[in-house]
Parts: C-alpha cells; structure tokens; sequence
C-alpha cells in the first residue's frame, strides 16, 4: 500500500492549558476584590477629598469589573460555540462510521485504550460505546488475541504508515474474519497518539473460497481415481488387445503357408476357380495381417513412455514420402512442405502419426494424376496447429465425427484398401501428447488434418 492515509487530530492534553474563560474569570475576582477594599478604605476616611477620591476609585473599579465580567461572558459563550461545534462534528463522524458495514474503532497507542467505536463494532462485540472507552483489548477479547490486536496497533504506530492485516475474532456471530486496514492518527507535532482501524468482514467470502478449494481438492482427488481406474481397465483391455493380436499371428502364418503351399505345391491339381478362392484367401488373410499390426501399434501409441524433445518434422515428413515413393513408384506425387517445421513430442509416436496422415492423404489422392500432398502450421481461432492437407476424394463433413474410432471408415474397401484405425492411432498420440484434432473435407475436393500438441487441457490422457 503506498498511500499513507494519516488523520491529524489535537489530543486532548493531560494538563490543562489556563484558558481566556479561566483568565477572565481571575481578573474579575481580582477587581471585585480591588473595589470592595476600595469601597472599605473610603468608608473609613472620614475626610471629603479622601471621599471622592474614594468615590472615584469605586467607579473605576466596578467600571473595570464590569468590563472584565463582559470579557468573561464573551470567553464563555465562545467556548459553548466551539463545545457545540465539536460535538456537532464528532455527531456527524459517529453517525457516518455508524452507517457503514465495516466496524471502526480508534485506540490510544500508549495505553490501548479506546477512544471511539461505531455501531457496527459494538453490535459484534456486545460492548457499548459509553462502556468500550476507556477499556483496552484485553478487557474486550481473549487475552492471546488482545496480545496479537495490541502488537498490531504498535507496530502500525511504529511504523508510522497504514498496514493491512487478517485478523480473525470471536463476535455475536460467531468466529469471524476481517480484512482490518489499520493507520496511525497523528498528533500536531506529528506524533502517532492512537490507532484507527476499519475491519471488513471477509468471513463469508474466506468460507466461499475455502468451499470452492475443498470442492477442488475433492474433485481433482475423484478425477485422479477416475483416470486411474480408467487407466487400469484401459491397460487391462489394452493388454488383451495385445495378447489377442499376438497370439492370432501364429495361426494366420499357418493360413499364409499352407495356402502358399497348396498354390506350389497343388498347382496341377487346382482349377482357376480353386486358384482364385485361394488367392481371395490370402488377400484376406493378408488384410487381417495388417489389422493386427494396426492394432497392435494402436495399444502401443497408448502404453508407450511419451518422451518430448525436439523433434524436425519437415525430415520426418520428407523421408515417410520418400519411402511411400519408393514403394508406389508409378505414383506421380507433389508434396509441399516449409523448412524448419518442428515441435515437441515423442519422435517415434509422432513418426507413426505422421506415417498414417501421409499414408490416407497418399491412397485418398490415388485417382489424382495431380496429386498434392501438404503439410505445414497454421493458426485457427488462435490456436496453432499443423497440417496434413491434400486434394484427394475428401469425404462428407456430416460423418467426421466418427474417423477417429477404430475401424470406422467412410469408403469401401474395394474403392480403397484400408483397416479404418489408421485415425484411431493418430488421434490418440495427438490426446496423449496434450493436443487435439480435427478434420476438414469436401467431397472430392480433399481433406485437411489438423493436430496440435499443447497441453491446452490438463489431466486429458
Ligand atoms: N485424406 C483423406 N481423404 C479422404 N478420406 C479420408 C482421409 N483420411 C481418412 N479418411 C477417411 O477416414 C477413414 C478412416 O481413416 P483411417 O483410420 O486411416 O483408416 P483407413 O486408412 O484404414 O481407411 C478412411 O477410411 C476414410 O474414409
Ligand atoms: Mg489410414
């Protein structure tokens, strides 16, 4: 706080100071008592002269009392005009500290006691104003606390500025706490004589935010044993996945085999027709091969350790091209991709990302001759993401929703091969990383990936 609000008041001094009404007062007496003795020594002189003379000097003195006595009266009556002011003005204060919700209070800094409360501090307190003055806190409040309210008060009057404190206190209405600013009242030569303080009673907002950090803490412990039962029925499911999908390849080896050796070996024995069911076999059985890769890679993008690093994914994207042209050389491909595309992430689960945008984007331009693949970073509704676009087939908007389950495809596998996980994958590595994504798509105009990697919702896995 760097304003210093200081209020100056003359104190009311011990000794008292001889006033004019005092002054006036002892004059009179004085000349009242100068004209009797006036009056006493002309009665005593018998002689004429000394008769006027006399007479002269009892004029004079009561003229000069009577003028002391007016002077007398004048003192008085200023002294009830300023009496009045000042309890006119002490009325106007009372009235306005009494008429705010805060309590106020003003204690002398040398003995604690106090010198003036509003009415708002006496209804908390059970103490009225007539009683407070003069008592001290400790007259008022437990002795602990009285010790913590008088430290306080001191150390505000050794510091000489307004300080701001917590205080918590028993009142009618139970333990409460305040918001209490506290500052000097200096004298005229400058010195702190009291402390005043104004308390703002903050009990019903601490209870708020109490409730609403109880709230939290409940909520996030519920959420942590949430996810970690999530987690456990996930692993466990994910473990079946695995268990399932490895254990399947040992009899779909045995199918690819011995198909393979009925083709060698029976091939004089076999029609077409037989040659052709065998073949269809093995094209499923060659499908079913690659739905358990996916799956298996779909339980590894969850299990996996996530490590960050940085990571360039203008190389990455450029060698999984690379190796996409390798093997689909009649493919007449352009890919568009800036330098110094980077971000932070897992290298080997954002290749397997990378690896599945590029390998839809790449079989959904299949009928393209001019085919355009790009990847890049752009910025939507504020947020940065990257992008895998291209100006395939596309697909209607009004199913995106669904791409990101597994197996959930929106063209047949005779139009183009695919095991519908592939986005399953991705999505889950982008949830994983802290990221989301989304997709944007026309028919037959192409579609567009969006992902990025931020930690944008805490405790999402
Ligand atoms: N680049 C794309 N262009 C058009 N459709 C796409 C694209 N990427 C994905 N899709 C649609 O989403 C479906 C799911 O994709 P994905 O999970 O990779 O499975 P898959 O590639 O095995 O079909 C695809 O079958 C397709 O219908
Ligand atoms: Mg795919």
């Amino acid at each position: 706080m760097s304003a210093t609000p200081t209020v100056s008041v003359r104190p009311r001094s011990p000794q008292r100071v001889t006033s004019p009404v005092t002054l006036g007062r002892a004059l009179a007496a004085v000349v009242g008592a100068g004209s009797s003795l006036g009056w006493l020594l002309a009665s005593r002189r018998a002689g004429r002269a000394a008769g006027a003379v006399a007479g002269v000097q009892v004029a004079l003195l009561g003229g000069v009392g009577l003028y002391a006595m007016t002077l007398v009266r004048r003192a008085e009556q200023a002294r009830e005009h300023a009496l009045d002011e000042a309890a006119a003005s002490h009325n106007q204060l009372q009235k306005l500290i009494d008429n705010t919700e805060s309590n106020i209070y003003m204690k002398r800094v040398d003995n604690g006691q106090y010198l003036l409360v509003n009415r708002e501090w006496e209804r908390l307190f059970g103490v009225s104003r007539e009683r407070v003055v003069n008592l001290t806190d400790h007259d008022v409040f437990p002795h602990d606390l009285a010790d913590q309210l008088r430290a306080n008060d001191l150390r505000v009057a050794a510091e000489g500025k307004s300080v701001q404190y917590e205080e918590t206190a028993e009142s009618a209405d139970g333990e409460r706490t305040y918001i209490s600013v506290k500052f000097p009242v200096l004298d005229s030569t400058g010195r702190p004589y009291a402390v005043c303080g104004i308390s703002t009673d903050i009990t019903e907002r601490k209870r708020a935010e109490d409730e609403i950090r109880h709230l939290n803490a409940n909520l996030e412990m519920r959420v942590r044993q949430r996810t970690s039962e999530l987690e456990a029925s996930n692993k466990e499911l994910d473990a079946f996945a695995y268990s399932v999908s490895h254990d399947l390849r040992a009899p779909l080896r045995s199918l690819h085999g011995f198909s393979d050796a009925l083709l060698e070996d029976y091939d004089d024995v076999l029609d077409d027709v037989g040659k052709d069911y065998l073949h269809r076999l093995q094209r499923n059985v060659g499908r079913m091969g690659r739905m358990i890769d996916d799956l298996l890679n779909l339980s590894r993008a969850t299990r996996a350790d996530l490590e960050r690093r940085g990571v360039d994914l203008t190389a990455m994207i450029q060698e999984i091209v690379a190796d996409m042209r390798t093997t689909d050389p009649d493919r007449d491909v352009t890919l568009i991709v800036p330098d110094g595309l980077t971000a932070e992430g897992d290298p080997h689960l954002l290749r397997i990302a990378l690896h599945n945008l590029l390998a839809n984007a790449w079989k959904f331009t299949g009928k393209r001759p001019d085919a355009v693949i790009e990847a890049g970073r752009t910025v939507l509704s504020g947020e940065t993401f990257f992008f895998v676009r291209d100006n395939g087939v596309g697909f209607d908007m009004s199913y995106a929703g669904k791409l990101f389950d597994a197996f959930q495809r929106l063209h047949t596998t005779s139009e183009f091969e695919g095991t519908g996980i592939g986005l399953a994958i991705v999505a889950r590595i982008v949830r994983r990383h802290g990221g989301h994504i989304r997709a944007e798509a026309e028919v037959d105009r192409g579609a567009t990936f969006y992902f990025n990697l931020t930690n944008t919702v805490k405790g999402t896995p």
